[in-house]
């Protein structure tokens, strides 16, 4: 596998909420994923905004709180300083942590948008189609426009939703066209994200998976780690610079 690495020009790779487990935010799937007896599928979707939008942010102020005090992990500073030795290293996340920016990954492609933005859901000026809202906790749930008083929604792709054109095109074109392809701690079970690593195995890219559980791809990659990603990350580190 690492001479495989070694060689390759473009690495990408696709991270899931597995690689920010290590830095105690829960992950979906996982036992800790649900909220006061609610699944993530229940809450992050349009229907449940439009019925209840002060659970929806209830939930979201929940995972922001968590969010603002999380540090990123081995795995996360593994794959910036990656991006370093590498010509060409890209991060395809479903997260919306913002992590891997943290870290000091500069070329990140955020497939599911960032918690700490918000727009209004009546897009009422240019203003407020997109911008930061940092404040932990929210003082009002739900929060309200600054311009027209509509209620203000998480920058997050939910459930049903399409992820936007931009992210989407530049996601489907790196896994088309890499010459190494790694899944990180995805359940690989939410489309279309889940479609990424068979994009690349159909493309005879070199594909390998680090999770601490088997997954719908495990079959399939052509190499399997079978660990956590805060440890395999630092590891392969490690094994790069010995050829440095
Ligand atoms: P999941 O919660 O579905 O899966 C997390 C994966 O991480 C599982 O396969 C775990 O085995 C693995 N894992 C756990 N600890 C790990 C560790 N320390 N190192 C590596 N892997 C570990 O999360 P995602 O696959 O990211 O979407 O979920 C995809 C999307 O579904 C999310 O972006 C979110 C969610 O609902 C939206 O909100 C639209």
């Amino acid at each position: 596998m690492i001479d495989k690495l070694l060689e390759a020009k473009r690495v990408v790779c696709l991270t899931g909420a597995g690689i920010s487990a290590e830095s105690d935010i829960p992950t979906f799937r996982g036992e800790d994923g649900m909220w006061k007896n609610h699944s993530p599928e229940e809450l992050a979707t349009p229907g449940a905004f439009v019925r209840d939008p002060a659970l929806v942010w209830e939930f979201y102020n929940w995972r922001r709180e968590i969010i603002a005090k999380a540090k990123p992990n081995p795995g996360h500073l593994a794959l910036a300083e990656m991006e370093k030795i590498f010509d060409d290293f890209y991060i395809i996340t479903q997260n919306v942590d913002g992590l891997h920016q943290k870290a000091g990954s500069e070329k990140v492609i955020e497939l599911h948008g960032d918690i700490w933005y918000v727009r209004c859901t009546e897009d009422c000026s240019q203003e407020t189609k997109l911008f930061p809202l940092y404040e932990i906790p929210l003082k009002e749930i739900p929060p309200h426009c600054p311009k027209c008083n509509a209620l203000l929604r998480p920058h997050v792709v939910w459930f049903g939703e399409t992820i936007p054109t931009p992210p989407l095109d530049a996601a489907l074109e790196l896994s088309a066209n890499n010459d190494f392809f790694m899944v990180i701690g995805t359940s690989a079970m939410v489309q279309p994200a889940a479609s990424l690593p068979r994009y690349a195995i159909r493309s005879k890219i070199y594909t390998v998976e680090i999770n601490p559980e088997k997954t719908a791809l495990t079959e399939i990659v052509d190499e399997c780690i079978l660990g956590k990603a805060g440890s395999a990350l630092p590891l392969l580190l490690e094994e790069i610079k010995k050829y440095l």
